[in-house]
């Protein structure tokens, strides 16, 4: 199997928004409680990823399909300035309630980047491609990226619950170095307790 590794391109944004999806559908839904497809249009609608410039997002590509995609984040960054719908027409789409939800959801995942720090903001492979490599492939486009940029530090989150993924960041060469414990909503939302914090240097 074939795989490309590349950088993001404008044309790519409605399969790279649909994987995408695939991991942060979980994380929107306790908080929306709407299905991928409308999750989907929230974060479209609301220019949460612009779809123009956006230096941060690695592709994997595998015979013309967005297989995996990686969202960084890192000082300097150079993103295009978000394409959303007017405050108005989100609110007659999605609800007032539910767009506050998405901000509190938005707020509570942020995470201010460091000078020092490549940020994975987001990893996933679509779930047809998953344990064939590809997500070790990234890992080393990122470690590639990191280096060119100079910078030493790589840092994500995983839920403690994700053991698959978290196995695998150790084994790529991640260690913990802190967590933050969800409220006991979130812990029903998520089924699970906390967000563990993980770094490598390189
Ligand atoms: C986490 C994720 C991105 C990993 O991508 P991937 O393409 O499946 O990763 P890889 O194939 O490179 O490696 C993972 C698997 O390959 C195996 N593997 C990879 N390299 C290996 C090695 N050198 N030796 C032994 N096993 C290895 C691992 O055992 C693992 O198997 P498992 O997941 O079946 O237990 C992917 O599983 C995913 O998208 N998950 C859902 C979204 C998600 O949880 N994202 C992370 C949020 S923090």
């Amino acid at each position: 199997m074939e795989v490309l590794i590349r950088p993001y391109e404008e044309k790519d944004y409605i399969e790279m928004l649909n994987v995408t999806m695939e991991l942060w559908n979980l994380k929107m839904s306790p908080y929306t409680k709407r299905d991928i497809f409308t999750n989907t249009n929230i974060i479209k609608d609301t220019g949460t990823i612009p779809s123009k410039i956006n230096e941060g997002i690695i592709i994997a590509e595998v015979d013309e399909c967005i297989a995996g995609v990686v969202h960084l984040d890192y000082c300097g960054k150079r993103v295009s300035k978000p394409e959303s719908l007017c405050v108005l027409r989100l609110i007659q789409k999605y609800g007032l309630f539910r767009l506050l939800k998405v901000r509190e959801m938005g707020r509570f995942f942020e995470h201010g980047v460091k000078e020092d720090e490549l940020h994975i903001h987001g990893i996933v492979v679509s779930s047809k491609f998953r344990s064939m490599g590809i997500g070790s492939k990234l890992f080393k486009e990122i470690e590639s990226i990191a280096e060119k940029k100079n910078i030493k530090k790589i840092t994500l989150e995983v839920l403690d619950t994700n053991v698959s993924a978290y196995n695998l960041y150790k084994r790529l060469g991640f260690k913990d170095i802190s967590k933050s414990t969800f409220t006991k909503k979130q812990q029903k939302y998520f089924k699970s307790n906390s967000h563990l914090y993980m770094m490598k240097e390189l």
